[in-house]
């Protein structure tokens, strides 16, 4: 029986990066991952192939839209789905396998299977039980299911099968207008499909700042995307290779068809703690199915942590980084923390859409006097010469104090732009702090500054 200080139980981004600062921290460690490749859901149906064919599908769109008019004629590119494929499979394999490769540098132990913990103190492996004093989950999360919607992932697919379709559908259903309905519909939108995106709210991405929302669906509506906004699915009946979807109108109750070759579930993922052991050990849970856990990322039971997806909170890599990270410190003895109030989210579509802290509402829901700072991408230069001038920074301060309390930001590089705010809210910056810091010109991020600018004084440029 090998013995270890810590053993972490999922190889995600929560997981791997836990591993690593343990082992940074003296700490002997394992892993253990049951799916032939190391970084979980992110690294290999998530966030990084998902990428790959966003990147991929905006230069063809580029090549559709802008070339000409700076001079570049000639034959848009056609699209070689094989390759494409080809191409995000190359990316994920470099990914994993750099992992692999910190794993080594880092000493630790990849106990390659599917793991539970049969008591306080040990993790089985297959046939194989190890001990170790500090077990932390990082299991994450799975796509959750849709009452009337049989996932076959081939015609109705969650995120996982959408990324490996066989080929480009002409008719896509999304059903959600979250973060990965948006994503994935933009990716084959930009590809030639006719996206319908089916969601139950009236609003796309539920819980963002409601200009941005307004603003992100107009954009996205421009581009091709069609929306049916108010209606609540109740089911697909798929065959091999055809699905019709079945909706209610909230406003009226009238049921509407919609056929597709390809049908997206994207409404929402659930923490996945399955086989685990939990229920025997006494783990408490929350009533959403998550780990409880305290202050310290510790659960109910002595020794046993928790981080990530499988936990409270938004289901994000860099979440579950933070958590990981802050856990090992921990149970090393030392004081990990994480700030809840300054986790960005970013929606990697064209043009990227990225918030920190509060916005408007949760200000006026806690009775909070703020003012806001606006600046349009139209008054940027960059932003102008790159055909990428729709959208706008918001930041919202502290009424008396200037402090910063939240951005919004739909347009250019956002999911980059937000972290200028998120460092100087570490900080505690007023939004004059950021008006007065020099900004390269000419850069998207100076429209930062004129938001800042318009906190106070007013914006140069509009
Ligand atoms: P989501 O929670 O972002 O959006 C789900 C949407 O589906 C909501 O707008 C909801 O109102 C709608 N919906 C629910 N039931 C419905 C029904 N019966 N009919 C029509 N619409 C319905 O969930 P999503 O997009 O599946 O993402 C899951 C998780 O993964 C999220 O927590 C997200 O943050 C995370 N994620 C993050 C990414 C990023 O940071 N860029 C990328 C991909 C996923």
């Amino acid at each position: 029986m090998s013995q270890y200080d810590v053993i972490v139980i999922g190889a995600g981004p929560g997981g791997y990066v836990c591993a690593i600062r343990c082992a940074q921290l003296g700490l002997k460690t394992a892993v253990v991952e049951g799916r032939e490749t190391l970084g979980g859901t992110c690294l290999n149906v998530g966030c990084i192939p998902s990428k790959a064919l966003l990147h991929a599908s905006h230069q063809l769109h580029e090549a559709e839209h802008n070339f000409a008019k700076m001079g570049l004629k000639g034959k848009s590119p056609s699209v070689d789905w094989k390759q494409m494929q080809a191409y995000k499979e190359e990316t994920i394999e470099g990914n994993t396998k750099g992992i692999e490769f910190l794993f080594k540098k880092n000493k630790i132990d990849w106990l390659k299977g599917w793991g539970s913990i049969p008591a306080a103190g040990q993790v089985k492996v297959g046939d194989e039980v190890h001990s170790a004093k500090n077990i932390i989950i990082a299991s994450g999360s799975e796509p959750a299911s849709l009452p009337g919607v049989e996932v076959d992932e081939k015609v109705v697919v969650t995120s996982t099968g959408a990324l490996s379709l066989g080929k480009i559908p002409k008719k896509m259903v999304v059903i959600g207008a979250g973060v990965i309905g948006l994503e994935l519909g933009s990716v084959y939108q930009r590809l030639g499909a006719e996206v319908t995106v089916i969601e139950f709210l009236d609003v796309i991405t539920p819980g963002m700042d409601p200009e941005v929302q307004k603003t992100f669906q107009r954009i996205l509506k421009k581009q091709g995307l069609k929306f049916v906004m108010g209606a609540a699915v109740q089911k697909t009946d798929a065959t091999k290779t055809k699905a019709k979807v079945t909706y209610k109108l909230r406003k009226d109750d009238s049921e509407h068809v919609i056929d597709a070759d390809t049908v997206l579930v994207a409404t929402g993922r659930k923490p996945f703690s399955d086989g685990l052991g939990l229920e025997a050990l006494g783990v408490e849970m929350t009533p959403h199915g998550q780990i409880k856990v305290g202050a310290d990322w510790q659960t109910n039971v002595p020794g046993i942590y928790a981080i990530g997806d499988v936990t409270e909170g938004p289901m994000l890599a860099h979440k579950a980084e933070d958590e990981g990270m802050a856990a090992a410190e921990q149970v090393a003895g030392k004081h990990g923390h994480v700030n809840y109030g300054v986790i960005p989210g970013v929606i990697y579509t064209w043009p990227e859409v990225a918030n920190v802290g509060e916005t408007e509402e949760t200000l006026k829901a806690a009775g909070r006097d703020y003012k806001v700072g606006k600046f349009m991408f139209m008054g940027n230069g960059r932003a102008k010469a790159n055909f990428a001038a729709d959208g706008f920074v918001k930041i919202l301060a502290d009424k008396e104090t200037d402090r910063i309390l939240g951005c919004h930001i739909i347009g250019p590089a956002a999911g980059d732009l937000i972290h200028e705010v998120c460092v100087a809210m570490e900080f505690g910056a007023s939004a004059e702090d950021l008006a007065l810091t020099c900004h390269a010109h000419p850069t998207y991020s100076e429209a930062v500054r004129e938001a800042a600018l318009a906190c106070g004084d007013g914006p140069i440029h509009s």
